[in-house]
């Protein structure tokens, strides 16, 4: 078995800031942000970490962690800014510094290119519902891999696009924000095509590139009176829409009923299918299914973003963390079983897992203390072994966050970082969990 690997995540909009500079364009989080009450504390990514002022100072501190890899994401809008046209060079020139910086400090680069800032311009003109931008997506794709292709070979097309697809055009409580239904299942489709086009562009410009997506899958549990009906639904669009079309070039036959009768065409599952050189996971709790649960349970968890279930609610059980999260590390073990099966021997990589809690306080050392969160990674990376001793082969952990971010919805109240970035000054303060992580990735275990 190959040597586990490990790294720590972030992403553009939710730590860069700078949104103004080297010519960039606005982004379908700029808009939803200042859409009032779309945010829970009203905010926005204007600041953020500053992070595109700070990359060397995050770099160090990515590096004093003693992790091998760095997962960033690339601002589409940085790149293109009405998403299409030549590269603005100041963008590219940014990312470029990002990579030498890693490479400098013996950091792995890997980049995913689309965490969800799509370019404003982009989703007037149908965003992920219509199908040119998928081929939109596939021109960026080229020109990024064109100028880091050298330096970078692990390459991620999009972070979970369940989000983008049934948070952002069902439930609407994600960019663009847009309530509805039919049009999420043309998104969906949209952005495996995009994927696939996307891996297909990257290869053409970098030979050596390896290319994954990043999925967030989750076990879907049925509670005391739950429905298995609604069960089967929700594992269809969570689970089996992406690893069907991913393993098998097909969708789970109760979805297609839901969707537009032209929306596939000929030859697009091909493409779709066999596409991957490794699978992204990211994990961080398994779904309840119940039939009479509070109205929103979990940040996310929300009926709406399934459109076609029968009813049902969430209905997290205990222990929760601060996003009201079901924690279990049993269901990444189940997760990552389902991978190996789905996906028998392609590599896996989970790119995110961590949890928000209220941090605790302040240790003599002046470092902030968040024992939750040790427990927390402690349970999951043991839960990571666990599938590892079973032939499962997941060869990266990442953990989620670097840093206190900007947690979408949520906007800055909730707080998954290793490192706190104190409001105000932004000074970044360690936390315990960073210290822990640190002494766990260089093989101190308590
Ligand atoms: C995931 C996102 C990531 C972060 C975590 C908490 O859904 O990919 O950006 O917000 O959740």
């Amino acid at each position: 078995m190959l040597p586990l690997g490990y790294g720590v995540a972030t992403a553009s909009y939710q730590v860069e800031g700078s949104l103004g500079v080297g010519g960039r364009g606005r982004c379908i989080w700029d808009e939803l942000c200042a859409r009032p009450g779309a945010i829970a504390d009203g905010s926005d990514g204007s600041v953020a970490c500053d992070s595109y002022a700070r990359t060397d100072e995050d770099l160090d501190l990515v590096a004093g962690l003693g992790v091998g890899a760095y997962r960033f994401s690339i601002a589409w809008p940085r790149i293109q800014a009405d998403g299409t046209g030549p590269a603005l060079v100041a963008g590219l020139d940014h990312y470029d510094r990002l990579v030498d910086g890693l490479l400098a400090r013996g950091l792995t680069a890997m980049p995913t290119l689309y965490h969800w800032d799509l370019p404003q311009a982009l989703q007037e003109a149908g965003g992920w519902p219509a199908r040119v931008t998928a081929e939109r997506f596939a021109e960026y794709a080229a020109l990024v891999a064109a100028r880091l292709g050298d330096r970078v070979t692990t390459w991620a097309t999009f972070n979970e696009p369940w989000c983008s697809a049934f948070l952002g055009y069902a439930a609407g409580v994600y960019a663009p924000g847009v309530r509805g239904g039919d049009a999420a299942f043309s998104a969906a489709h949209h952005l495996l095509l995009a994927h696939a086009l996307g891996a297909e562009a990257v290869r053409a410009a970098a030979p050596d590139a390896q290319v994954g997506i990043v999925l967030n899958l989750a076990p879907v549990r049925l509670d005391d009176d739950g429905d298995p009906d609604a069960q089967d639904h929700v594992d269809a669009i969570q689970n089996r829409l992406w690893l069907d079309a991913l393993a098998r070039g097909s969708y789970p036959t109760r979805l297609t009923a839901l969707a537009d009768p032209g929306l596939v065409r000929a030859g697009d599952l091909e493409r779709v299918q066999g596409s991957l050189d490794w699978v992204g996971l990211n994990y961080y709790s398994p779904y309840r299914i119940a039939l009479h649960g509070p109205p929103r349970a979990g940040v996310g968890q929300d009926v709406d973003a399934y459109p076609g279930a029968p009813v049902f609610s969430f209905a997290p059980r205990e222990p929760l963390t601060a996003m009201g999260w079901e924690v279990d590390a049993t269901g990444l073990v189940e997760v990552l079983r389902t991978l190996a099966d789905q996906l028998p021997g392609l590599p896996v990589r989970v790119t995110e897992n961590g949890a928000a809690f209220d941090d605790q306080g302040r240790r003599d050392d002046g470092s902030v203390q968040d024992d939750d969160r040790i427990g927390y990674l402690r349970d999951h990376l043991a839960a990571v072994e666990q599938a590892r001793s079973e032939g499962v082969p997941v060869v990266d952990y990442v953990a989620w966050t670097l840093m206190d971010n900007f947690e979408w919805a949520e906007g800055y109240l909730k707080t998954f970082g290793l490192v706190e970035v104190e409001p105000g000054t932004l000074r970044r303060v360690p936390k315990a969990s960073y210290d822990w992580f640190g002494r766990y990735v260089r093989g101190e275990r308590d």
